[in-house]
């Protein structure tokens, strides 16, 4: 897969494009849609966000209009503008082991629309973990691969076995890539009221950085590096340690624009 620039819109972070309202085009390299599950999923009650300086929670809980709904959306044109202007990755999730090769089964006859799959192994806000299960979540892989012709992205986390032990199965089984990492589980006290979530922004950078420096240290997999990259300095140093590409998310709502000043820096 080629990105140029080599800048990814992190999932969840965009919503399902809307961010090519305030950004160029030509200085996003591939953007990531919103997690699709096989069910539609109405998301986790409010407080979804928390923001401080160094991070962020957010328990939005993978809401989503559910696999059926969004291939309505495709064949009724919705997202054909979007197609025009950028490579498209689209996410994907399960709330148990089959219903990933469900949602891949009825996105097989799309998948020529979209550069990547991502299959999004760690979302912190879900009661289902795939990384905790390493013998399961292999037969799953295997699988994906045998219904996708598609390049293949596993987003994978630090919840579960360890990174590059997981990096090393998704490359046996066939895949082509990896993105390191997702939120990590978090917990932030308000006064009476605890708010759960997948934490993101500044604090994830020298974890992400040493998942990725791991993953490329034991597999040749296309890296792209997810977790606190804020500005030009941040992409500098997930490149140094092995990323192909770096994804943005939080950083997208404190200034859109970072992602242009990212990508004249590495187009
Ligand atoms: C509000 C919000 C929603 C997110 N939703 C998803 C999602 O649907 N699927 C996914 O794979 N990651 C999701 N993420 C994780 C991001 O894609 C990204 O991996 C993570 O935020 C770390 O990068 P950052 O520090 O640049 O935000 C979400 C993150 C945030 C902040």
């Amino acid at each position: 897969m080629e990105l140029r620039p080599p800048i990814v819109i992190a999932s969840g972070t965009g919503g399902m494009g809307e961010y090519l309202k305030l950004i160029d085009p030509k200085h996003i390299g591939a953007y990531t849609l919103k997690t699709i599950t096989f069910n539609p999923r109405r998301g986790n009650p409010p407080p979804r966000l928390i923001a401080t300086q160094n991070y962020l929670i957010n328990s939005i809980g993978l809401e989503n209009v559910g696999v059926e709904k969004f291939i309505e959306e495709l064949e009724n044109r919705v997202y054909d503008e979007l197609f025009k202007k950028v490579k498209v990755i689209f996410s994907f999730a399960g709330e148990n082991f089959e219903e990933y090769l469900l949602v891949a089964q009825k996105m097989a006859p799309y998948q020529d629309r979209f550069v990547a799959f991502e299959c999004n192994f760690s979302c912190p806000n879900v009661h289902f973990n795939p990384l905790s299960n390493v013998v399961e979540l292999e037969r799953m892989l295997s699988e994906l691969r045998k219904r996708l012709n598609v390049f293949l992205i596993a987003k994978l986390g630090v919840e579960g076995a360890f990174i590059e032990e997981i990096a090393k199965i998704v490359e046996d089984c066939g895949w082509n890539g990896v993105t390191l990492i997702n939120t990590i589980r978090a917990l932030h006290v308000d006064g009476d009221r605890i708010i759960k979530g997948g934490i993101s922004g500044p604090v994830l950078k020298p974890i992400a950085l040493r998942a990725v420096y791991e993953v490329r240290k034991k597999t040749n997999l296309y890296i792209i590096a997810s977790g606190g990259i804020m500005n030009e300095q941040d992409a500098e140093q997930f490149f140094k340690v092995g990323a192909n590409a770096i994804s943005v998310g939080t950083a997208l709502y404190k200034d859109p624009k970072m992602i242009e000043k990212i990508a004249q820096k590495f187009s």
